[in-house]
């Protein structure tokens, strides 16, 4: 059995009303999983709640190791360049020189940013551009835990392409456990080892759906079902 990296276990949240309601999901070593559920049911909430940015009112959340995350927006400061973007987390941790350098350069060639790339200030580069250095910032902390949010809103085509490249050659080669929310299904379907399904808000998971061996057909035809009658259910009430 592969160790379980992540573990939230009947996690209960609520703003002025509830946003989570008893959530229990895991992450395995190695996997990337993902979390699917309607506009606004609560997954940046729950996403924040497994990193620690957010406590949960009940349950617990359990990590095996350090966690890095990638926000819906880019969250990047605009008056510095992409380069001192990603390099803020680095010295904030100490890390100064040669070994900075080469570190950023480890991962940012692995996602194909250029140092030509990173020299640019977020307004001028790309969207596609500015998400790898989003994850960069995350990757160069070098988590054992990757939570992805939307990764691939806002981007054409091509940069969601080349954004889903950098993300399984950075599975093959760390098998960096991940956990990726997005409403994209093309997009995160392919990639996603398993999913969970989540209710409208308050979120539940409604079901959890084991992807592998299944071709994106079925992967699509599947969790497109299990959303159809989670949302016919809600309407239903
Ligand atoms: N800090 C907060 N204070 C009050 N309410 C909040 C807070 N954070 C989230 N909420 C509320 O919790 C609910 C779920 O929000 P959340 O952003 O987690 O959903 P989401 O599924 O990520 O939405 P989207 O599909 O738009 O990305 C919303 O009703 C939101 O208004
Ligand atoms: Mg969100």
């Amino acid at each position: 059995m592969a160790r379980v990296m992540l573990d939230v276990s009947s996690v209960y949240k609520s703003f002025s009303e509830p946003v989570l309601v008893d959530i229990s999901l895991h992450l395995n070593g190695g996997e990337v999983l993902g979390v699917v559920g309607p506009n606004g049911c609560g997954k940046t909430t729950l996403l924040r709640i497994m990193a620690g940015l957010e406590f949960p009112d009940r349950g617990s959340v359990r990590r095996e190791g350090k966690v890095g995350i990638v926000f819906q927006e880019d969250r990047l400061l605009p008056w510095k360049t992409l380069w001192e973007n990603v390099a803020l987390g680095l010295k904030y941790h100490g890390m100064r020189g040669e070994e900075l350098t080469k570190r950023i350069r480890e991962y940012s060639s692995m996602v194909g940013l250029t140092d030509s790339d990173l020299s640019l200030h977020p307004r001028k580069a790309s969207g596609g551009t500015r998400r790898k250095a989003a994850l960069v910032r995350a990757l160069v902390l070098e988590p054992e835990i990757l939570l992805l949010d939307e990764p691939f809103t806002g981007l054409d085509v091509k940069a969601r392409a080349s954004l889903r490249e950098a993300l399984k050659w950075i599975w093959d080669e760390y098998g960096l456990s991940t956990v990726i929310v997005s409403h994209q299904l093309e997009e995160l379907l392919p990639l996603a080892d398993r999913v969970y399904v989540l209710t409208p808000k308050p979120a539940r998971v409604a079901e959890e759906i084991d992807l592998r061996g299944m071709d994106l057909e079925r992967r699509l035809e599947r969790v497109k079902e299990a959303l159809l009658h989670i949302l016919s259910r809600a309407g239903s009430d």
